[in-house]
């Protein structure tokens, strides 16, 4: 056990020496927090994968507070790599590139010759990497399999006692990782991982390149994930999540259905719903992700929602799908997969 200090926002010099130290530090960003340690050092490296209970293949995203750190971890990048993150860094878009071997611990890239990079959009993220002066691999700052945090509540929550501090910078503000892409040369983005930067928003500023997407809706396995996150089940609430698509009216009906036989069974049950029609439920605890209309919210509800479920001890939890454009992409992404692939799809009735 390592007795775990809370930092407010006043304290990052304290933070970014603990991480120059090799300490374990968790810290916000403008899409989850993330448990960071100095990315050169495998022996810190290695206390992330313990401290979250992390599979040794899955490699981490490496965060710099300017684009002058990234000579120290590669060669050149392409055109397309540079133009990327002048559009969107600081963002949440993390780009996997060729890494210099030997410039980062290979517990980081989980020995491929590519490593994930990101400058994040966050006050309190950039000045404690700009202090602490390393290149800093962060996932996200919760256990293995549980939703990712935003608030630091949620970080002390699965990881007190396993990390040396946590910068408490309030909620995060989109809620949902980064968005992961790949570059084909010049000619093609592929996205390993929706996420904040949407794949629209990817095609608006990119008109003459390809956006390839794996998956639609993030649940396809290739045989061979190119993000090897990917194949780990994420994000789950210890209730049986099952996400319903389809006509709203049908939804709720099949929805209301399913929880008035789970509760006669002597079930907890608990319903994840949009604003407009969240009052349709009858369920033990109704959690809203406010509009349909207005995806953000959802977005940074999304995981803490699943939490709530977990401390109200819900053992069934249905869950609205959503359109997956845009945001929705990424959110429906993460409910699937916090669902375990439990996607209800209802007929839509003939008109
Ligand atoms: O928003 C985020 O990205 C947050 C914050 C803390 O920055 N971090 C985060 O890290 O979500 P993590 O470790 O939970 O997710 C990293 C994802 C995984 O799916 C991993 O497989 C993928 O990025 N990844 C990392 N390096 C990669 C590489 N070299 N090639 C392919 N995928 C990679
Ligand atoms: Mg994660």
């Amino acid at each position: 056990m390592i007795d775990t200090i809370v930092w407010q926002k006043q304290e990052l010099k304290q933070a970014a020496q603990t991480l120059k130290a090799g300490g374990l530090v968790a810290f916000p960003t403008e899409t989850v927090y993330g448990l960071g340690a100095d990315a050169r050092s495998t022996e810190a490296v290695a206390s992330i994968f313990a401290a979250k209970g992390r599979p040794s293949d899955n490699p981490l995203i490496v965060h710099l507070a300017s684009r002058s750190q990234l000579s120290e971890l590669m060669g050149p990048c392409s055109r397309l790599a540079e133009e990327l993150m002048e559009r969107f860094w600081p963002g949440p878009l993390t780009i996997v590139l060729p890494v210099k071997p030997g410039s980062l611990s290979p517990l980081v890239t989980a020995g491929l010759p590519t490593v994930g990079v990101r400058i994040p959009d966050h006050p309190i993220a950039l000045e404690l990497l700009r202090l602490a002066d390393v290149p800093v691999a962060a996932p996200s700052a919760n256990r293995s399999g549980r939703p990712s945090p935003t608030l630091a509540s949620h970080v002390l929550e699965d990881l007190g006692g396993r990390m040396h501090g946590v910068i408490d910078g309030g909620a995060t503000g989109v809620g949902l990782e980064s968005t992961v892409v790949e570059l084909e040369g010049d000619r093609a983005i592929r996205v390993l991982r929706p996420g904040g930067v949407t794949i629209e928003a990817l095609k608006r500023a990119f008109p003459g390149i390809a956006v390839i997407s794996d998956s639609e809706d993030g649940l396809a396995q290739p045989e061979q994930p190119r993000s090897p996150g990917m194949k780990y089940t994420h994000y789950a609430p210890k209730g049986e999540l099952t996400v319903v698509e389809g006509a709203r009216e049908s939804v709720a009906a099949h929805i209301n259905g399913l929880a008035a036989a789970a509760r006669q069974e002597g079930l907890t049950t608990g319903v994840l719903a949009f604003s407009e029609q969240a009052g349709e439920y009858k369920a033990d605890l109704v959690l809203e992700l406010g509009s349909e209309s207005r995806l953000e919210e959802a977005a940074r509800l999304l995981y803490a929602h699943l939490r709530a479920f977990d401390e109200a001890g819900i053992a069934r939890i249905w869950a609205e799908g959503c359109e997956p454009n845009g945001l929705g992409g990424a959110l429906m992404n993460r409910m699937r997969k916090a669902a375990g692939g439990r996607v209800l799809r209802l007929e839509t009735p003939d008109k």
